[in-house]
């Protein structure tokens, strides 16, 4: 079975096929399907937007499709950024514009109250029409300063209280095995699997 990933992202795509490496369905890119629309995310939640992304990528190409979307949900901001993480400091998705102003709003809150997850939502959407949705959360809070130099977007901040470290201080399978997005993804296997190996 084919398996398209409505992501051009190449990091998630090869994670993507790790996490579902021994599951007979090939992983394919939105990229290699010309046909593809770019998806605009207007969704005002996770859900309804990688629910969006999954649907165009379902119709274009009559392909099983997945599409994931992330948030940063910070308790003292009431789950801001959340679903605008991304461009949580203006339109054009700066990673490092988006990191400061998250310390800032910060600026003065201790410790105690620094407590945030990041959530991924991912969409199935099968051709006979069938809708699913996998949900992968990772608790953690964000630090005053910067530790680690891996990872990307607010990983140097986020620390994981379980590992003892924040996102950029763990190797890519150490994040993998407890990251939102790992958990999401090892969810929407659990889904896949009866559907692929019946297939
Ligand atoms: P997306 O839905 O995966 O594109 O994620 C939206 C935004 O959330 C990204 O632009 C990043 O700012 C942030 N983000 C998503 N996943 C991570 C992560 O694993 N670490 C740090 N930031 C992330």
């Amino acid at each position: 079975m084919l398996l398209v990933f409505a992501s051009r992202n190449p990091d998630k795509i090869a994670e993507l096929k790790h996490a579902l490496a021994d599951l007979p369905c090939r992983v394919s890119s939105a990229a290699d399907f010309p046909q593809v629309p770019e998806v605009e995310e207007t969704g005002q939640t996770l859900e309804e937007n990688a629910l969006l992304k999954a649907r165009a990528v379902c119709r274009a190409t009559g392909e099983l499709a997945l599409a994931d979307d992330t948030g940063l949900e910070v308790d003292v901001l009431d789950g801001a950024p959340g679903v605008a993480s991304g461009r949580f400091a203006g339109p054009e998705q700066d990673y490092e514009r988006n990191l400061v102003k998250l310390l800032e709003l910060l600026t003065g809150v201790p410790e105690s109250k620094r407590g945030a997850r990041f959530r991924t939502v991912i969409a199935l959407c099968f051709p006979d029409g069938r809708e699913e949705l996998a949900e992968g959360v990772c608790p953690g809070t964000i630090l005053t300063e910067r530790r680690g130099r891996g990872g990307f977007g607010y990983d140097p901040v986020f620390f994981v209280p379980q590992a003892g470290k924040t996102f950029a201080e763990m190797s890519l399978a150490e994040k993998g095995c407890i990251s939102h997005r790992g958990r999401a993804m090892a969810r929407a296997r659990e889904i896949l699997a009866p559907i692929v190996e019946g297939a």
